[in-house]
């Protein structure tokens, strides 16, 4: 492992209590971080998944913590940021991976103005709430140093990871109010990295197309056409896994990306660069 890669630091996984960022938490633990809280809105999730993070750490004096936490309200936002900083002293590392999707395909006129309310209230102004809580918590703290090859380098405040989407580019028919929020998500991930890059923190996403979680399973009991769907679109023939994904997290947040801000790392096996001719 290049040992720019490794981490050291408190992170704050905000729906971590499943899915993708479940196994960021993971990924972080095993990378070395020295802190994981995880949040949650379903709470037991959290609780149990840090207990769970335990066994993948590999930093010797690691603590794990949970929190409930809906990212759709501004003071549980947050009392949630608050709650890191007063128990562990910063926050380093933040990875943002609340968010639903409805799972209805419709065509625009047709949508249900609740669950475009809803799913931007949940992905966009969630997701807004979270970064802006977090960005003013890093910015009080002192920036941190590496020590690399060549020496010394400034490596800022802190970094944070949205969880963006293939959607984040393209549009999937039926989808508007996902591919929506998705669109804005990364307009929030540009914006937080342009305003906060000279006080030392980095914001970036991840945009991957179907990753293997506990949602897709779902779908596939409901519908196994999906299987055939995502080999017949997927130039790799299958879902990503969801460590395929977590990993990408870890180094983001790790000091060999500390030149890396505003970027989308597209996660999709090259669906969003393909033309498809039959
Ligand atoms: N799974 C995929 O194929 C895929 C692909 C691209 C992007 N994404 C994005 O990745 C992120 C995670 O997806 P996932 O598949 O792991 O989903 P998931 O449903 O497995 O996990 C999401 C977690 O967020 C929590 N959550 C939901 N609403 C919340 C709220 N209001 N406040 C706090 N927590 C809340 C849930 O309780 C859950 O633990 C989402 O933003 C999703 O849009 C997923």
């Amino acid at each position: 492992m290049i040992s720019s890669t490794r981490l050291d630091g408190i992170a704050l996984v905000v729906g971590g209590g499943r899915g993708i960022g479940q196994q960021a938490g993971f990924s972080l633990a095993e990378a070395g971080a020295e802190v994981i809280v995880f949040a949650d809105l379903n709470e037991e999730s959290a609780v149990s998944t840090a207990e769970e993070s335990k066994q993948y750490a590999s930093n010797k004096n690691y603590r794990t913590a949970s929190i409930k936490a809906d990212v759709t309200k501004a003071d549980e936002v947050q009392n949630m940021v608050d709650f890191v900083v007063r128990e562990f002293g910063r926050i380093d590392y933040c990875v943002n991976s609340a968010g639903i999707d409805n799972g209805v395909h419709t065509p625009v006129a047709d949508t249900d103005i609740d669950n475009f309310n809803r799913v931007i209230d949940v992905n966009t102004k969630g997701l807004m709430l979270c970064i802006r809580a977090q960005t003013a918590a890093m910015r009080r703290q002192q920036p941190k140093m590496f020590k690399s090859r060549s020496g010394e380098r400034d490596i800022g405040r802190g970094a944070i990871v949205n969880l963006a989407s293939a959607n984040s580019f393209a549009g999937l028919p039926g989808k508007m109010c996902y591919t929506v929020s998705k669109h804005a998500d990364m307009a929030l991930t540009k914006m937080a990295a342009m305003d906060h890059a000279s006080e030392g923190i980095r914001c970036n996403a991840v945009c991957p197309t179907w990753v293997q979680t506990p949602l897709l399973d779902i779908e596939l009991q409901k519908n196994p056409q999906v299987q055939a769907e995502i080999a017949a679109v997927v130039p790799i023939k299958r879902a990503a896994k969801c460590e395929e994904v977590s990993d990408a997290i870890a180094f983001l947040c790790s000091p060999a990306a500390s030149y890396i801000n505003g970027t989308s790392l597209v996660i999709d096996s090259a669906v969003t660069t393909t033309i498809r001719l039959h």
